[in-house]
């Protein structure tokens, strides 16, 4: 096992090696480009050792930001053969991406934009930064509101599992068995099994069905509101809604602290409430807790998720839903010698390996405990951070993680993970009191 020092300096050249001059990858060849979430999270690593560098991967991420505000889910800032699907599979159109000086995906990821831009500024103070930053989040979550909430019900819901940021969870199993196959969906060849173990991959019958999402999206030359009012598959999903109400909070700090206008203040305290009553549609009473929903169908996903888990994070629920749900974090703990797994482990679904469909994920464990701890959990919340770092010590910087080994899955040298052991798992940070996160 390597010491603390060593983690931490390994952490650090993870960062540096997967730094493409400004951006970084989440690990090389699996995921060649700039990923939203990942870059956001990694951001707050770069932030413990190189602050500049920290405002710089966010920067660089807002070039992506579409004219409408959406920050896409990967920019393609070069042709990389060696991923699927890439620029010439999703073929976004030049104007909408304001100029069009790059290619990128035609879909976004979790809006955590806003709350690392206030992370960075609370550690750094830096107003200028903040000030520019903070016009690329108001867009981004504007974006997210007028174009994936649902049947006014105030729920955001998703287009594509894949926007999700939780790829392949259960909780996209009924919306996807609830759509075809495009018949005219071209061959492909898949390069994401060439890269991992397919074990650990989703199935194929999964992937066709990802693709003909892809190709409705092109088809509509990626209009938005057809997508999320017509398209083949739309999911109200807790980790997305909870991620996004998150953000308006923050940005509601950032706009209070920076001085912005009564009219935009206003605006964002309409999207608050409106996020908050929309929590509610999510709330499932068979399973007690915030689920997933097929907004086609209109049936739950039947399962607990660790986004059922952000409803802390999110500051909503009753005391009874917030209740329920500490209790379902509790039981899990007791079956899974690592918190926080992505799925149930009493749920039939539950694959220790697969994925979304069971592993623990480091980015989670992190927004999760940030939850948790604010709202006076602090024993879980500690738990998931010393889960976090023993898997890490156990397997290295890993992608994400076995809940009942600590057994490492799927990418290696993973940028998010080095990250987070940085910025708040590691031993080293937390045991000096000017590092440690209060959260
Ligand atoms: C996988 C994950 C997604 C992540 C991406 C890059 O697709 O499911 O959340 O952003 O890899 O790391």
């Amino acid at each position: 096992m390597s010491s603390k020092h060593d983690l931490d300096s390994e952490a650090r050249a993870i960062l540096s090696k997967n730094d493409r001059g400004g951006y970084t990858v989440p690990t090389a060849r699996l995921y060649p480009y700039q990923w939203n979430w990942d870059s956001a999270f990694v951001a707050l690593g770069f932030a413990t050792f190189d602050v500049a560098r920290a405002w710089r991967e966010l920067e660089l991420l807002a070039e992506g930001q579409w004219a409408s505000g959406m920050i896409p889910h990967i920019l393609f800032r070069q042709n990389d053969p060696d991923y699927f699907p890439g620029p010439t599979t999703w073929q976004t159109p030049d104007a909408e991406q304001g100029g069009g000086r790059m290619p990128t995906g035609g879909i976004s990821q979790p809006p955590v934009y806003a709350s690392i831009v206030r992370e960075l500024y609370e550690q750094t103070g830096n107003d200028n930064k903040a000030q520019v930053l903070f016009d690329v989040a108001y867009r981004f979550n504007k974006w997210f509101i007028a174009e994936r909430t649902a049947q006014d019900m105030n729920v955001i819901a998703t287009v594509h599992p894949w926007e999700t940021g939780r790829d392949n969870c259960p909780d996209w199993d009924g919306g996807l068995a609830g759509m075809d196959v495009d018949p005219e969906l071209e061959h492909y060849t898949r390069k994401d099994t060439q890269h991992a173990d397919a074990s650990q991959r989703p199935s194929s019958e999964q992937y066709d069905k990802y693709i003909s999402i892809v190709k409705y999206g092109r088809d509509t030359g990626w209009n938005q509101r057809t997508l999320t009012d017509s398209g083949p598959f739309l999911v109200a999903d807790p980790g997305l809604h909870f991620m996004l109400l998150r953000a308006n909070r923050d940005l509601l700090w950032l706009a209070n602290t920076l001085g912005h206008s009564d009219d935009v203040r206003a605006e964002i305290t309409d999207w608050i409430a409106a996020g908050e009553s929309g929590a509610q549609e999510l709330w499932n009473t068979d399973v007690q807790a915030f689920c997933a929903k097929d907004l086609r169908s209109g049936e739950f996903s039947d399962g607990f998720s660790n986004a059922s888990a952000l409803c802390f994070y999110a500051g909503v629920g009753t005391p009874e839903q917030q209740d329920a749900t500490r209790l379902h974090i509790e039981r899990i703990g007791k079956k899974a010698q690592f918190l926080l797994p992505s799925w149930d482990p009493d749920h039939a679904s539950f694959e220790q390996q697969r994925y979304w469909k069971g592993p623990l994920w480091p980015q989670m464990n992190y927004i999760v405990a940030k939850g948790l701890a604010e709202s006076g959990y602090n024993v879980l919340a500690e738990r998931m951070r010393t889960d976090l770092a023993a898997v890490i010590k156990r397997s290295g910087f890993r992608e994400c993680f076995d809940p009942m080994t600590g057994d490492g899955c799927i990418g290696t040298d993973f940028s998010w993970t080095a990250a987070l052991w940085l910025a708040w798992a590691s031993d080293s940070r937390y045991s000096n009191p000017k590092t440690k996160r209060a959260f």
